[in-house]
C-alpha cells in the first residue's frame, strides 16, 4: 500500500495525572508566547486533566489568534451524557467547554482502571455520537511482543472500533500506537518497528474502510517519546506524529519536539 505522506502531523502532550491549573495556564502562556511567528502544517494537542481543562480553553479564548494554536482535549470520559456515575465526566461536559478531542483506550485505563473493550467501544460510540475527534490507544505488552503477537494484539483491540467507524462511515479519528513496553519507561520502542505496527493498522484500517482512508488516516506513535527521537519517529513513512507523556510536560521540550514536527522533512 502507498504510504507517502500528505497527512498533518500531530504533536500531542498527554499529561496524565500532572499540572494544576496555574500550571497549565503557564505553560500554554509560555508555548503561545514562543510560537507567535511559527508557520506550518501542525495540529497541537493537549491534554490537561479534567480540572485544569477550563483554565486552558479560557486562557486560550482571551489569547489573540496564532497560526499554531493547540487543540484541548480530555483524557478520558464516559459514555453517558449524564446519570448516576460518580466520579464521572460525560461528553456534554466535555463539549460545553468546547472540548473536541478526546483519548479513549489508553493503556493506563486498560490496564490500571480494568476498561475492557466493551467500555472502549461505547466510549468511541460516544464520542461518534458526539462528533467529538477520538484519539483511540492501542499496543502489545512486552510478554506479548516476546511471543511474536503484536499484530494479533492490535487487530484485538482495533477490529470492533474500526468496524464501529465505519458502520457510522465516521472518519474523524486518530488512533496511537503506544506499546505499553515503551510507556513511561525510558526505552522507545524501534522507530523500524513502531512503523510495521502503524503499518499494520494502517493496512487494517484499509481493508475495513478504504485504501483512500487509510491514506488519509494519522497514525501516532506514543512510548518514551522526547526531542531525542521525535524526528526518527516522524521520518518514517506511516508515523504522522507522537502521543507524548512525560517529555511534554516540559514546555521547554515539548516546544522543541512542535519545532522538530514542523521541519523534520
Ligand atoms: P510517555 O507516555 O511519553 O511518558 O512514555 C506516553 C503515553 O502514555 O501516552
Amino acid at each position: 500500500m502507498e504510504t507517502q505522506r500528505k497527512r498533518t502531523p500531530i504533536v500531542a502532550a498527554n499529561w496524565k495525572m500532572n499540572k494544576t491549573c496555574a500550571e497549565t495556564v503557564s505553560f500554554i502562556s509560555k508555548l503561545l508566547y514562543e510560537l507567535e511567528d511559527a508557520r506550518g502544517n501542525l495540529e497541537v494537542m493537549i491534554f490537561p486533566p479534567f480540572t485544569a481543562l477550563r483554565s486552558a480553553t479560557t486562557y486560550l479564548e482571551s489569547e489573540k489568534k496564532l497560526n499554531i494554536r493547540p487543540f484541548i482535549g480530555a483524557q478520558n470520559m464516559h459514555w453517558e451524557d449524564s446519570g448516576a456515575f460518580t466520579g464521572e465526566i460525560s461528553p456534554l461536559m466535555l463539549k460545553e467547554l468546547g472540548i473536541r478531542h478526546v483519548i479513549l483506550g489508553h493503556s493506563e485505563r486498560r490496564n490500571i482502571f480494568g476498561e475492557t473493550p466493551e467500555v472502549i467501544l461505547k466510549k468511541v460510540e460516544a464520542a461518534i455520537r458526539h462528533e467529538m475527534t477520538p484519539i483511540i490507544c492501542a499496543g502489545e505488552s512486552l510478554e506479548q511482543r516476546k511471543k511474536g503477537e503484536t499484530e494479533s494484539v492490535l487487530k484485538s483491540q482495533l477490529y470492533d472500533v474500526l468496524t464501529l467507524l465505519k458502520s457510522h462511515e465516521y472518519l474523524n479519528f486518530v488512533i496511537a500506537y503506544e506499546p505499553v513496553w515503551a510507556i513511561g519507561t525510558g526505552v522507545a520502542a524501534k522507530p523500524d518497528e513502531a512503523n510495521d505496527a502503524c503499518r499494520f493498522i494502517r493496512a487494517l484500517i484499509g481493508s475495513l474502510f478504504s485504501p483512500e482512508v487509510a491514506l488519509k488516516t494519522r497514525i501516532l506513535y506514543g512510548g518514551s517519546v522526547d526531542p531525542s527521537n521525535f524526528r526518527d519517529f516522524l521520518l518514517e513513512p506511516d508515523i504522522d506524529g507522537g502521543l507524548i507523556g512525560s517529555a511534554s510536560l516540559s514546555p521547554e521540550k515539548f516546544l522543541e519536539m512542535i519545532r522538530i514536527a514542523l521541519n523534520y522533512e
